[in-house]
């Protein structure tokens, strides 16, 4: 494409072109045009995670949460009911919800005082009879997210009345889902408030990232190698699989060869936990808990900005604990997000085991953290780039080739036991190039209308099985 400047369409025409070739536009990470079109029809219409069940227990229960720019509450109401509403007041569309969290019966606007219930309902208003006498309240409520749902404690919503359901949207990475926050039937709770912070950069490096970029972990974070803070050699951790687990959602494991393999099991969660998890009929199958019991560390990302990650973290030379965070890469602007970062723990945890799990994440993936501040650097570059007319007039195009076809040892595999397509090392960049595949598809979708969401595989000839048994080549 010749257009200069370059503009949404432009970028998404290269973004068309490059993909099958492994090739994506520079400009998608900072180009002001593009990100006001993802607010539409990426924000506005994507499942969009907003909280966790266990920060909303109670009937009353409130968070302020952000779908896109937008601010909205995510309350549970007299009935247990989630309820997403959108934080603007239906008088003059004053912020109602002043506080991060809290427990209400009801919700009062500050400049005339109009109160809604936690359903959204308006109820009442100062003076009513001589204001608002004979007006149709029922009219007049906040207006709520189009649909809301959950899976295993994680609340999302969208604004669009079209949209899939959130099962149909997750397709097969609710299977993957399930063996992190479904290994017991305990569950999982959040450990606090979410931290957040401000990074310089563009959204979707958080979310590329957390699909599965593993090659970056010995050049940008090999200090943390060198403090001991991680336990896993870097070439054992570059062994395991890549998963389009469905389109969008893509997802990396790091993996013990055989269930026999020394190292880290279930993330190197504690062995009085772990002894807790176990198959359950119509919850959680025996593949996917020997999946979860190999795995040394799960990273992924749920389109379009909602990651998960799972590991082993070393603290203070004590034995290696699992740290578990979820986090979101909430867009401000084409050239900044805010990271919401929650850590989580299994609630049959112990506290000591909490405040451990917790301490070691704080240490590695939290705003002052040795993994965080290592990654955030690189990604305002990304942004600073992006938005640079020297990438528009030389066409710089970034390379996502790892593991295409010829290039480097990773291969399709046949033999994985989970949904999506597999690969095996983590030499491979699919994973992305599937992210940015339905990606390209949303910001093309015709308002109403829905990308297919069955998996449309990259097709790569030849595709052999290359399970586990061939690990011990590789390594
Ligand atoms: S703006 Fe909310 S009551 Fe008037
Ligand atoms: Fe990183």
């Amino acid at each position: 494409m010749t257009t200069h400047p370059a503009n949404a369409d432009s970028i998404l025409a290269d973004l068309a072109e490059g993909l099958p070739i492994g090739r994506v536009p520079a400009t998608l990470y900072g180009n002001r045009e593009l990100y006001e079109r993802e607010k539409l029809n990426v924000f506005a219409r994507c499942w969009v995670f907003l909280a966790h069940e266990s920060e909303i227990p109670a009937n009353g229960d409130y968070v302020l949460r952000k779908m896109g720019e937008d601010y909205f509450v995510v309350v549970r109401d007299e009935d247990g009911q989630v309820n997403v509403l959108f934080d603007a007041c239906v008088h003059r569309g004053v912020q109602v919800c002043r506080a991060d969290s809290g427990n209400t019966s009801h919700f009062r606007c500050p400049y005339h005082g109009w109160t809604y219930d936690t359903k959204g309902n308006l109820v009442g208003a100062p003076l009513w009879r001589n204001a608002f006498g004979g007006l149709d309240k029922g009219s007049n409520g906040l207006r709520a997210a189009a649909k809301v749902d959950s899976y295993q404690g994680l609340i999302f919503a969208t604004l669009d009345p079209s949209a899939p359901t959130l099962k149909e949207y997750l397709g097969g990475m609710a299977w993957y889902i399930d063996l992190v926050f479904g290994l017991n039937d305990a569950g999982v709770e959040v450990i606090g408030a979410p931290q957040r912070f401000v990074i310089a950069a563009n959204w979707k490096s958080g979310a590329d990232n957390f699909s599965g970029d593993d090659y970056h972990l010995g050049t940008l974070h090999r200090s943390v190698w060198e403090i001991g803070a991680y336990p896993i050699p870097f070439a054992a951790n570059m062994m395991g699989y890549h998963i389009q687990a469905s389109p969008g959602h893509s997802l990396s494991f790091s993996m013990a060869p055989t269930e026999d393999e020394p190292g880290p099991k279930f993330f190197a969660f504690p062995e009085r936990l772990t002894e807790t998890f176990a198959p359950r009929e119509g919850r959680l199958s025996a593949h996917q808990l020997d999946v979860a019991r190999r795995a040394r560390v799960f990273v992924g990302n749920v389109f379009p900005n909602f990651s998960i990650l799972a590991l082993p973290i070393i603290e203070d030379g004590a034995d290696p604990t699992g740290v578990l965070t979820i986090r979101t890469w909430q867009p401000i602007d084409e050239g900044h997000f805010e990271v919401w970062n929650w850590f989580c723990g299994y609630k049959n945890m112990t506290s000591e085991e909490k405040a451990h799990s917790y301490r070691s994440g704080l240490a590695t993936f939290s705003m002052g953290g040795s993994f965080e501040m290592d990654d955030t650097e690189p990604w305002i570059t990304v942004a600073r780039n992006g938005r640079s007319t020297a990438a528009d007039v030389l066409g710089l195009s970034l390379n996502y080739q790892m593991g295409m076809p010829g290039i480097g040892i990773a291969h399709p595999v046949q033999d994985w036991p989970g949904p999506g397509i597999a690969y095996w090392t983590r030499y491979e960049e699919g994973v992305q190039r599937n992210m940015y595949r339905f990606y390209l598809d949303m910001m093309r979708a015709e308002p109403g209308h829905w990308p297919d969401l069955d998996f449309a595989p990259e097709l790569i000839p030849g595709s052999e099985s290359y399970g586990i048994d061939r690990l011990e080549s590789l390594r």
